[in-house]
This record gives structure tokens, C-alpha cells and sequence, in this order.
């Protein structure tokens, strides 16, 4: 082992909610904290990565009735999904698990009774929106209305998206409950507070003692120096989530319970595995652990895990963490990820065209140990993947491969070529440790290809197809070729955390079992290696156009069934600064929606509109009947390329008469606008008139 120590190491990723798909900006922080554990296991320690989903809250309990299905269902389904992603993107996680369980409710009640055994719970009346329809209370991402500035309608109640003005719910104009579509009165109630305030001066200490990044630390130092307000940690009923003990109809806010689900996955795994939960979660009698637990999260929830949850380990009598690591969030191409631009881009979607390793490398090359943003630049991306991994590693193994097995026998040379030139890949392992340690994943990488380019200019240089013409040098080439290789196998060693994959492929090729940290000390002499197939290929541009092609329609299709269903499956009660903010429709009832006639139609003629910038002009074939229908998809559609195909209209809207005719019904389409809106196409077989169902 490279550390006489071997450390316990326990390391958790923040939380995805159970109400919508992983998308890259999650995947940023799961592949930089499995990056991490990986390297801790690879250098012979034990690192234990344990964490859940996030099931509880008003979004999902509102999602499930809106989809008829009960809040288990919907928790269940999307968590076999998020795990169906984790895995294929080659995330090493020991344990997923899930807030809404047996062992989270029972640290949940525990810790929060263990504060109010400590005083540190207080309850104060709160007035707050509620929806007289819906009969519930609604957090402040549920009102919306107009803009008191602008009068942009549809904003939400803390900031306008079109002048940028923030302001509180109160002052919203003609305000709404987005559940219920009713205007929200201001109503009463008891709420329960936990006084974070009582633990000031421990939490002073640890923000400042080194846990935590700099730039966090100074962001907490204002709250600390400043007024910590009282957290309130309850909710009233109807809420998913658990009820707070001694309560009829009160629950524990989502934030609550979501860290504890840490805890709660920790201990379900414990229980499985026989693993000691108190040296994990316990304070020994010291004060002191000897186990680590480290903590990856993105830094909009950094006041979460700095000081609320610090302060209700404490008030529960757990153990502190090690450290809390904030990293900044993921941009596409320069710009906020963005569904209008589709840069929004699926986990799922992604894999479907894309190897999870080559996000994992372009992360890795990216990541530092700051909370600066990383930007997802697609064609550095693909220029990145190819010429450092193609084009450098791989590269080094085919060129130096053909001549061992073809000439050697797949034989290694029995001494090092350049002792020196490889004493320099075991010497960089203590740097490149380091940099993983410390999160500096970037710094890794650079050092990494720099002995990539070292390798491949002594191959260059030795120039081995010329060498072995001639016969007498026959064994030179063997000598360059087998330090070649057991370069390469240095590389992959160094680069195992991130391409567990290749590390894989590149271990049945050297033959020599499964690479660890100090297996660089050790040079394959006179070994037999394998025969050699190709580790990886080139990524081409048309495979990230088609990605972002079909994660358009992804969108499109997320966007018609949240304008259908109310639903946005990145609705959060808090305002989350990483995720876009799609408005949600009030619901309507299933009668409403009975009543609309939909139907296929073929568009017969399609033609621009004089004095309409937005609008076609389209002549639709219902089977029995023709109808003139104006379509605002001008700015998408080429008419021509309209004509002909079949398409689904509201049949019984009734006829508006606009300035340049009558319009007799509308054409489904869905899309955020501009270039972006797609005209819906039934599948093949439709016949013109046929009504959608
Ligand atoms: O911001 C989020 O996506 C939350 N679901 C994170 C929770 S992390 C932890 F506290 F559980
Ligand atoms: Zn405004």
C-alpha cells in the first residue's frame, strides 16, 4: 500500500430529487466524488460511498397525483432509473437507498427529538401562501403571477426572469397557485424551528477550521457574523414526507430528512453488510474518529451542509465531517444549460450516443479543487477524447503491441530499455497522487498526458518500423516496444480512477492481473502479455450532433407533457439555481381535458402569411372535411417541408377570426420557440381524421 495507514473512508454525493431524469450537470459531481473513491480504493484504502435519492416534498407528492399513481410508485420508478444511469456512467457507489425509508425516518425522529430534548426547538406562527382550492399550503415556487415591474406574467414569486427584479410573493400582481390555478390567501399556522443559532460557536470553529473551501468559509463567516435566523423544519399537511413526532398534521421539511439520508443509506448498507455503523457515525469518547466521512456537493446547497447539517449532527449526537467539498456548476458550450438550446442534456440521451469514459476523462480535465463553474465545450470534448486518448495512450499500446506478439511471441524484454526515462513515470506517481487527493483532477490529467507525450516521443524517436528490418536489431525493438508498453501500463494505472473501463480492457491485454496504485514500481519483465484489440475509438461530430438532435426531442417531449400535465420535473421548492425554471401550468380537471377533439390530419398546403412574421398559413385534411388553420411556425418550419405530412390538431377549437382570415382549430406543437418548435407527428399508420386518444 502507498500510505502505511489504511483509512475508513465513508463519502456521499448530494442527493438528486426523485422527480425527474440525472442530467450531465448531476453527473459533474458523481463522477468527481467516484473519481475520488476510486483513487482512495486504488491506493489500497477503503472508501465506502454511500447516498439515495431525495423522495420527499411537495414536487413529488404533487407529481404522483397528477399522475394517478401513488408518491411510492413514482420514488420507486425513478430511482430504478437513476440507478440504471449511475451504473452505465461506471459510478462505484456501494449503496443507493432512499430518504422515504424504514431507516431514515428512524434517524429523522431521533435527531429532531434529541434537539428537542436539547431546547433546540422552538415554535413560532408563520403566515404563509395557501390555496383555497387545493386546500394546502404552498411553498414560494408554487405562486406565481406578474411581475409588479414589468408586468411579464407567469413569474414566479422571489425574481422576474424577463427584467430580473426581485421581490417578495406578497408583491406579485394577480398572483396564482400553480397547483390549483386559485388565488392564494395569506393563512396562518404553527411551524417548528430549529434554532441553529444554538450552535454558533462550534459551527464558527469548524467553518473556519479548515473543512471546508475558502470561498465557502467566507460566505458562511457572513451568515455566522450576521443574524442566523431560526430554521424552519416543518410543513403542514398535505405533505410527502414524515410526520414529526407528537404532531397531528405536521412533517418534517424535505431538507430536513435529506441529509440524514446520508446517515439512513450508511446504515441500510451496514446492516447488509455486517459494516460497524457507530465507528462511522459515532463520536469515540475522545471526541475524535478515526474513520473520515467526506461530503461532494454542488455550492448552490452549501449552506445547507455548512452549517445546518453540521449543526443537527451535533444536536443528534453524530459525528462531524471531515470535510464538505463545493463544486461549481456545469455549463454548455460557454452558456447556463440551457432547454431552449437543448444544451439541457440527459444523462440517458448522452449514453445513448456517447462512452460514459469520455465525459469522465473530460470532466476529470476540467475539475479543480474551486468552485469555479466547468464548461462542457462539445468540440473541445471531442478534440480532447481524441488526441489525448486516442491519439496519445491507446496509441502508444497499438504501436508498440504489434511487433511483441507478431515477432516476440507476445514476450516482454527481461530489462527496461531507458531505466531512466521510466524512473520518471514512478517518480510523477507521488505528484499525480496528490493532485487526486486534493481534487485537483485537472493538474492529474496534465501530468498524466505529459508522460503520455514523453512515451510516445521515445517511441518516435526509436522509430522501431525502421529497427526491425534489420536483422541484427531484432532484440532493440523488442527492448523499446516492452518499455512502450509497460509505459502504457503505467498511464493506465495513473489513470484508472477515471477510465475504469480501459483500466479493465487493459488489464485482460497486459496480463498480469488487476492494477493498483504501486503496480508502476514494478515493470512487466519477461512477461507474456496478450494479443492486442483496439481499447477505444474515435469520437466523431456526428455522434454529438445526433445527441444533441435527440435530446431536443427529448425536451420537446418533456416540454408537452409538462404543459399538458403541470408537471416539470425540475420543480424544487427552493429556487435551484443550476436547473432552469419552465413554468408549470395550473392542473385541470380530467373532464376538461375530455372535451378536447384531437385528431390526425394531413397538412395539404402550407404557405407563408403576408404580413405575419410568425405565422403558416396551413390547409389541413381531417378526412372529411378541409380546414384553414393558422400556426405560429413560421420561425421553425420551411413550408415546403410541411406538405404532406401528418400532424395532430385540436379539431373543436372554436374558429377565431384573425386579421388575415378565420382560423378554424390549431396544430399541436411543442417546443420553448423560436427554431425550437417541433409540429407533433403521430407515428406511422395514422390516417387523416383518425382522433388521438
Ligand atoms: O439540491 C438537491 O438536488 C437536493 N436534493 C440535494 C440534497 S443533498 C442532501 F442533503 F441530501
Ligand atoms: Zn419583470
Amino acid at each position: 500500500m502507498s500510505n502505511s495507514k489504511k483509512r475508513k473512508i465513508l463519502i456521499t454525493s448530494a442527493l438528486p430529487y426523485a422527480n425527474g431524469p440525472i442530467h450531465l450537470g448531476h453527473m459533474l459531481e458523481y463522477i468527481q466524488t467516484d473519481i475520488w473513491a476510486r483513487f482512495q480504493r486504488l491506493r489500497g484504502h477503503s472508501c465506502i460511498f454511500a447516498w439515495a435519492d431525495d423522495a420527499h416534498g411537495t414536487p413529488i407528492m404533487l407529481r404522483a397525483q397528477q399522475e394517478g399513481i401513488e408518491p411510492q410508485e413514482l420514488i420507486d420508478n425513478m430511482k430504478a432509473e437513476h440507478e440504471r444511469d449511475f451504473q452505465d456512467f461506471l459510478i462505484s457507489y456501494d449503496n443507493f437507498h432512499s430518504t422515504h425509508s424504514d431507516e431514515n425516518k428512524h434517524f429523522a425522529e431521533s435527531i429532531y427529538l434529541s434537539a428537542k430534548a436539547k431546547g433546540n426547538i422552538t415554535v413560532k406562527t408563520v403566515k404563509q401562501a395557501y390555496d383555497p382550492e387545493a386546500n394546502m399550503f404552498l411553498p414560494d415556487r408554487f405562486v406565481k403571477g406578474d411581475c409588479p415591474k414589468c408586468g411579464t406574467p407567469d413569474q414566479y414569486g422571489d425574481n422576474c426572469e424577463s427584467c430580473g427584479a426581485a421581490y417578495s410573493t406578497t408583491e406579485l400582481k394577480n398572483p396564482y397557485s400553480v397547483v390549483s390555478g386559485a388565488t392564494p390567501i395569506e393563512k396562518d399556522s404553527e411551524h417548528y424551528f430549529f434554532k441553529v443559532s444554538d450552535y454558533i460557536d462550534f459551527l464558527k470553529d469548524w467553518v473556519n477550521g479548515g473543512a471546508i473551501q475558502k470561498e465557502i468559509a467566507n460566505k458562511m463567516n457572513e451568515w455566522l457574523d450576521g443574524e442566523l435566523n431560526d430554521w424552519d423544519i416543518s410543513r403542514d399537511a398535505p405533505y410527502w414526507g414524515f410526520k414529526i413526532p407528537d404532531t397531528d398534521n405536521k412533517y418534517f421539511y424535505v431538507w430536513l430528512d435529506a441529509p440524514i439520508g446520508y446517515i439512513a443509506s450508511f446504515k441500510n448498507l451496514c446492516d447488509r453488510n455486517g459494516i460497524d455503523f457507530d465507528e462511522y457515525w459515532r463520536n469515540d469518547t475522545s471526541g475524535n474518529n478515526d474513520t473520515e466521512l467526506h461530503h461532494f456537493i454542488g455550492k448552490d446547497i452549501a449552506y445547507f451542509h455548512t452549517l445546518f447539517w453540521p449543526a443537527l449532527l451535533k444536536a443528534g449526537d453524530f459525528r462531524i465531517p471531515t470535510a464538505v467539498y463545493c463544486h461549481g456548476f456545469l455549463n454548455v458550450n460557454g452558456q447556463k444549460m440551457s432547454k431552449s438550446r437543448g444544451t439541457f442534456i440527459e444523462a440517458r440521451v448522452y449514453l445513448e450516443h456517447l462512452p460514459a469514459e469520455a465525459l469522465r476523462y473530460y470532466f476529470a480535465t476540467k475539475l479543480s479543487n474551486t468552485v469555479d463553474d466547468i464548461d462542457l465545450n462539445l468540440q473541445d470534448f471531442q478534440q480532447r477524447i481524441n488526441s489525448d486518448l486516442v491519439g496519445k495512450v491507446v496509441n502508444i499500446a497499438s504501436r508498440c503491441a504489434g511487433f511483441i506478439g507478431k515477432k516476440f511471441d507476445g514476450k516482454l524484454s527481461d530489462q527496461l530499455a531507458d531505466q531512466a526515462l521510466y524512473q520518471k513515470f514512478i517518480d510523477a506517481g507521488d505528484s499525480i497522487a496528490q493532485a487526486y487527493e486534493e481534487r485537483r483532477y485537472s493538474k492529474a490529467m496534465r501530468e498524466i498526458m505529459a508522460l503520455a507525450d514523453a512515451a510516445n516521443q521515445y517511441v518516435d524517436e526509436k522509430q522501431p518500423w525502421v529497427v526491425i528490418k534489420d536483422a541484427d536489431r531484432q532484440q532493440e525493438v523488442q527492448g523499446v516496444c516492452s518499455l512502450g508498453i509497460n509505459m502504457f501500463r503505467a498511464l493506465i494505472c495513473y489513470l484508472k480512477p477515471v477510465l475504469p473501463e480501459l483500466a479493465k480492457k487493459s488489464e485482460t491485454f497486459l496480463n498480469a492481473g488487476e492494477l493498483n496504485w504501486d503496480s508502476v514500481a514494478t515493470p512487466l519483465l519477461s512477461h507474456e502479455i496478450n494479443r492486442f484489440k483496439p481499447l477505444m475509438t474515435r469520437i466523431e461530430e456526428e455522434q454529438i450532433n445526433a445527441m444533441l438532435e435527440a435530446n431536443k426531442k427529448r425536451l420537446a417531449i418533456a416540454a408537452t407533457l409538462q404543459a399538458k400535465t403541470g408537471n416539470d420535473s425540475n420543480a424544487t421548492e427552493e429556487n435551484d439555481s443550476q436547473l432552469s425554471n419552465d413554468p408549470i401550468s395550473p392542473t385541470i380537471e380530467y373532464d376538461d381535458f375530455a372535451k378536447i377533439d384531437l385528431r390526425v390530419v394531413k397538412i395539404l398546403k402550407a404557405e407563408h402569411v403576408k404580413g405575419a412574421d410568425k405565422l403558416l398559413q396551413l390547409t389541413l385534411d381531417l378526412g372529411d372535411e378541409q380546414r384553414n388553420v393558422f400556426a405560429g411556425i413560421n420561425s421553425a418550419y420551411d413550408p415546403t417541408d410541411l406538405e404532406g405530412k401528418m400532424t395532430v390538431m385540436v379539431a373543436n377549437l372554436a374558429p377565431r377570426k384573425m386579421r388575415f382570415g378565420i382560423s378554424e382549430g390549431m396544430v399541436l406543437a411543442a417546443g420553448p420557440g423560436g427554431e425550437d418548435i417541433f409540429v407533433l407527428t403521430p407515428d406511422d399508420g395514422a390516417i387523416a381524421g383518425m382522433r388521438v386518444r
